[in-house]
């Protein structure tokens, strides 16, 4: 059997399509245009990457976005004080400062001086707190992107025995919260799991954020089971070059799923896409 493949890419195209028509109605409409500030600080080749894509994908979908890059020995206090002027710049409705932060930055207080209501990563503990309470709130995009993937293939996911396999803050406890949600029967499974991989195949819809390339393997997979690849990994390719695979072994599990996520092409566009969205509504709420 061979997996239908889940086309992160178009499905976040069409995502980003709708974006930018509700964008355009809210200027029209409120005379607001939905602005995006994203803060990189130091000079990590991946965060820049993906920082670009933001940036770029932002403007193209009608909205505001601007760019603060900060040296690599910037402090926190000067940090700390550029995000109270975002805080208080009412042209800015989503302020995301990508992380990794250098190490001289506590990351934690960083994230808390952000405004909820700008908090497009939904990382702040009152967006974290109000998702886990089923209150409507700010949702961390990946997470977010992953369930819309999902719901391609299982419009409804009520009793669904899905497992997330990883416990980080930014995917997998999100991405739980957000299928509890949705009505699924949710286990996280993580590196101290006992059996993990019986736990993996027992899943009709399997979330896998581990950020170990490769690692969950065709056997791991009930036979047609929906498969969503968070990990982004590079890892050493023909001709000395380097190549991107996920944490799933794609070759093996294709074989076995009934629909999979492609890397690159799969979660990583709806990301972005996601954010976009943040950004929309958090500038329509702000516009009352
Ligand atoms: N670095 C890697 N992924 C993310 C993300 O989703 N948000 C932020 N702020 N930084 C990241």
């Amino acid at each position: 059997m061979s997996a239908k493949v889940i086309d992160g890419k178009a499905i976040a195209e069409t995502l980003r399509a709708r974006i930018a028509i509700e964008a355009a109605k809210l200027i029209k409409d409120h005379g607001v245009t939905p602005g995006l500030t994203v803060v990189i600080v130091g000079d990590d080749p991946a965060s820049q990457v993906y920082v670009r894509s933001k940036v770029k994908q932002t403007a193209e979908a009608g909205l505001n976005s601007t760019e603060h890059k900060l040296p690599a020995d910037t402090s926190e206090a000067d940090l700390l004080a550029l995000i109270a002027k975002l805080n208080a710049d009412p042209s800015v409705h989503g302020i995301l400062v990508q992380l990794p932060l250098p190490k001289q930055i506590d990351a934690e207080r960083v994230i808390q001086a952000i405004d909820p209501a700008k908090d497009v990563d939904g990382f702040h503990p009152i967006n974290v707190g109000r998702l886990n309470a089923g209150l409507d709130s700010l949702v961390p995009c990946t997470p977010q992107g992953c369930v819309l993937l999902a719901k391609t293939i299982h419009p409804d996911l009520t009793g669904m025995n899905a497992v997330v396999l990883g416990r980080s803050n930014i995917v997998g406890k999100p991405v739980a919260a957000l299928l509890i949600q949705e009505s699924a029967t949710v286990t996280i499974a993580h590196s101290k799991t006992r059996d993990l991989k019986q736990v993996c195949r027992a899943a009709d819809l399997l979330v896998v954020a581990v950020g170990r390339p490769e690692m969950v393997k065709g056997d791991w997979i009930k036979p047609g089971a929906t498969v969503i690849d968070v990990g982004i990994n590079r890892v050493p390719g023909a001709e000395g070059k380097t190549r991107l695979v996920g944490d799933v072994d794609y070759a093996e599990a294709a074989e076995v799923a009934g629909a999979i996520t492609p890397v690159p092409g799969g979660v990583g566009p709806m990301t972005i896409a996601c954010l976009l969205a943040n950004t929309l509504k958090a500038a329509a709420l702000a516009a009352g």
